[in-house]
């Protein structure tokens, strides 16, 4: 029986910080060093300030505080931390392709041969592998077959262990998780590390599975809770025409137990580093094995979130006279979701690329994003010139800053803040009419059409 007492996770990101940091939390007798090649990266989860995390999920602070130091260590020394490791959990990150064969499909494997080929390049003793980062089906074997003819003759057992937390919850999704899912092919090492589990998720919510079951699962729950997502998107459109409501829709739908009540929610479209991202891949494999029906049925979820972006900066362009050229557009909210600092795939970013090139001007206001990181998003589009970005992108501290004398306002994240303002006083300091485009569904659209408001919400009639 083995039993693990130290553990190296490669890639201190959203997914790899939080979880490593819940199981040393709940494992005080392993050793945890998780390992990252981006220097500031490691330098925040070594910061002694808890504020300055470089993830910020809601009580990932009092976890980081109770393990560092104690058995949780952040470092950039890969090397030495593959060594001494039992057990390695690759964390690192899977964008979709930008170049060549797959592009803008298929997820680019390049980090994680790199990861394979270092672990293998280091290893003196033999090493569980375990895959947490979301793969395509079939990685494992690549991983495997890279570690056996590159190493230095050490066993290698590759388990894959995908990650469903949910950012903005994760350290509650962590602590208590609907189930972990563990896929491998040795006996042992998936007891090995059904034990680190063990030490707080109750045994029966731990799933054993082959090792593709495993990875494909990951990829299917994602593109399950996206679809859903788009689904109501769909309904969200025709419920603006008929004078139906969407959110009563969705409680009435969502009463029939076989349907249930979560992620049906309509919004300005899905975002987030894992759900385009997971589907886009189910689409080329399914492709790669010329299934064109199961690929065309998983792309078209991806085709409707990116309609109702569009649908939604359109909206507002229409309703502002069909112009928003030079007009002063507040966006509340950037990040992807409330209670995150994540921006990868936010919604924002596209409605945002679409009014400006109506040459309108954006002021965001988000509580967790950067301006940096706001400006980096846009430019990475590559739809205009940085220079551009900054003339028309304005970015602020406070949110009174952002809707101080704008045309319109328009909420992007649901950020709970928003709920509380005091929006007669917002509405005394705008332009009029004073337009507010609700992306996420999140005011009392009544009480603010009173204040005289000019109120659009998606879904709604
Ligand atoms: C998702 C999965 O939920 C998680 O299990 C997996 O590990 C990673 O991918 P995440 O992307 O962090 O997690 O957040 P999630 O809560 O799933 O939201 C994704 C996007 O869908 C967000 O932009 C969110 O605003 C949107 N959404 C979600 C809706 O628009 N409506 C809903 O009802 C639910
Ligand atoms: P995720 O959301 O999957 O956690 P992130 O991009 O937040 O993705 O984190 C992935 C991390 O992995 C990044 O901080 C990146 O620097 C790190 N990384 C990528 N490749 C390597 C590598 N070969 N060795 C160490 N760290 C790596």
């Amino acid at each position: 029986m083995t039993t693990i007492k130290k553990i190296t996770c490669i890639g201190a990101g959203y997914v790899g910080g939080p979880t490593m940091s819940v199981i040393a939390q709940k494992n005080p007798n392993v050793e945890i060093t998780v390992v990252d090649l981006n220097q500031q990266r490691i330098a925040a989860w070594n910061d002694e300030n808890l504020e300055n995390l470089p993830v910020y999920e809601p009580g990932l602070d009092a976890v980081v505080g109770e393990a560092r130091g104690r058995n949780l260590f952040f470092s950039t020394d890969v090397d030495k931390a593959i060594d001494e490791a039992d057990m390695i959990f690759i964390s690192v990150n899977t964008p979709t392709k930008t170049y060549g064969k797959g592009k803008g499909q298929a997820a680019d494997l390049k980090f994680i041969e790199l990861c394979a080929r270092q672990i293998a390049a280091v290893a003196k003793s033999d090493k569980i592998v375990v895959e947490k980062s979301t793969l395509p089906v079939r990685t494992a074997e690549a991983l495997k077959s890279i570690l056996d003819h590159t190493g230095n003759g050490v066993n290698f057992h590759i388990l894959s262990n995908p990650e469903f937390l949910a950012e903005g919850t994760a350290v509650t999704d962590l602590h208590n998780p609907d189930r972990v899912l563990i896929g491998g092919e040795d006996a042992e090492a998936i007891e090995a590390l059904v034990q680190v589990y063990e030490a707080w998720v109750p045994r029966e919510r731990i799933l054993t599975t082959n090792l593709w079951s495993s990875e494909l699962s990951k990829l299917v729950a994602n593109a399950f809770l996206a679809q859903r997502v788009s689904s109501i998107n769909a309904i969200s459109e025709l419920c603006e025409v008929t004078g139906a409501n969407v959110d009563e829709v969705a409680h009435a739908i969502g009463k029939d137990s076989r349907i249930g009540s979560k992620f049906l929610k309509a919004s300005v479209g899905f975002g987030g580093s894992c759900f385009q991202k997971d589907i886009l891949n189910l689409v080329y494999i399914a492709r790669s094995y010329h299934l064109n029906e199961v690929a065309d049925y998983w792309e078209q979820v991806i085709l409707l979130n990116d309609h109702q972006k569009t649908r939604f900066a359109e909206r507002i362009i229409k309703t502002m006279y069909n112009t928003v050229n030079g007009k002063q557009i507040a966006f509340l909210g950037w990040a992807f979701k409330k209670d995150t600092n994540d921006t990868r795939e936010s919604a924002a970013i596209y409605v945002a690329d679409h009014l400006l090139d109506e040459e309108a001007n954006i002021i965001v206001y988000d509580p967790k994003v950067s301006a940096e990181q706001i400006y980096r998003d846009l430019d990475y589009l590559g739809t205009r010139s940085p220079e551009d970005n900054r003339r028309l992108v304005t970015v602020v501290n406070t949110a009174e800053e952002a809707v101080n004398n704008a045309h319109a306002v328009a909420v992007l994240t649901e950020w709970d803040e928003f709920k509380h303002y005091d929006w007669a006083k917002i509405k005394e300091n705008m332009k009029r009419p004073a337009f507010l485009f609700d992306g996420r569904k999140l005011l009392d659209g009544a009480e603010l059409e009173k204040l005289g408001f000019s109120y659009y919400a998606i879904g709604e009639g």
